[in-house]
């Protein structure tokens, strides 16, 4: 593991963009596996600036993002979805076709994670995974469990996540209690691992879940098995 701690989010966001985008001039067909949350936010709009000066070229890029609430579409401004069309997918070269989120409106939830699976592995698994970290330690919507789920499933929010992403809704109530999420297999099996956490709130999960034992009630602690993981980590 790669530990990397900067002095501010800005370097954080530069240095995981120019990761990124290294990963897609040494292989522009890289399939990359995104993120949502307020941590990628300053990564993606320098990736957004990068491509707009010509420096990196998202044409044959092919993305699959982590997780997506159960029952908002991607018109619903607090979808995921909605959240990488509006703070990536539109800023860069990407074709539309060619990026997947999970469908949280899939009428057979338990088919669309069977679909997802088989469409990572059909592309050849995840070259670049790209990942924030919850509060609980979650990875994607990986909550805390007993055990670390392989597969994409759904999972039922815990009432922390709940409670940390209501700061993005009208109101807590309007937070969806589920969500479909890729399991730990596809994250696990991609080549590399980018994680980013930023502010003095991160410090003990990030202290727990790298520096603490690998167990499923911290669930991005598994990332320390990972052969090619980069964390950075920024206090401020
Ligand atoms: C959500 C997402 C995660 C993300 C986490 C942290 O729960 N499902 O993928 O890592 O939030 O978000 P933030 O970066 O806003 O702290």
């Amino acid at each position: 593991m790669k530990f990397i701690k900067v002095e501010n989010y800005e370097k954080l966001s530069r240095i995981a963009a120019s990761i990124i985008a290294s990963q897609v001039t040494v292989k522009p067909c890289s399939v990359l596996g995104l993120a949502t949350g307020s941590s990628p936010l300053g990564a993606y709009a320098r990736l957004a600036q990068m491509c707009s000066d010509g420096d990196v070229d998202f044409s044959e890029v092919i993305s699959v993002n982590l997780d997506e609430y159960v029952g908002l579409d991607g018109t619903n401004d607090q979808s995921y979805r909605y959240f990488m069309d509006t703070n990536l997918f539109s800023k860069i070269n990407i074709k539309p076709e060619n990026t997947s989120v999970p469908n949280g409106c899939a009428k057979d939830l338990k088919a669309e994670c069977e679909r997802y699976d088989a469409l990572i592995e059909s592309l050849g698994g995840i070259d670049l995974q790209l990942l924030g970290i919850g509060l609980d330690g979650h990875i994607g919507f990986n909550e805390p469990d007993s055990v670390f789920t392989k597969e994409t499933h759904e999972v039922v929010l815990d009432e922390s996540t709940i409670e940390a992403n209501a700061r993005f809704f009208a109101s807590i109530d309007d937070v969806p209690k589920t969500a479909v999420t890729m399991g730990m297999g596809a994250i696990m099996k991609a080549r590399k691992v980018l994680l980013i956490a930023n502010g003095k709130g991160k410090r003990d999960i990030v202290e727990k879940a790298f520096f603490g034992p690998i167990t499923p009630a911290v669930p991005a602690s598994i990332l320390q098995l990972h052969p090619d993981l980069t964390v950075i980590y920024s206090e401020n």
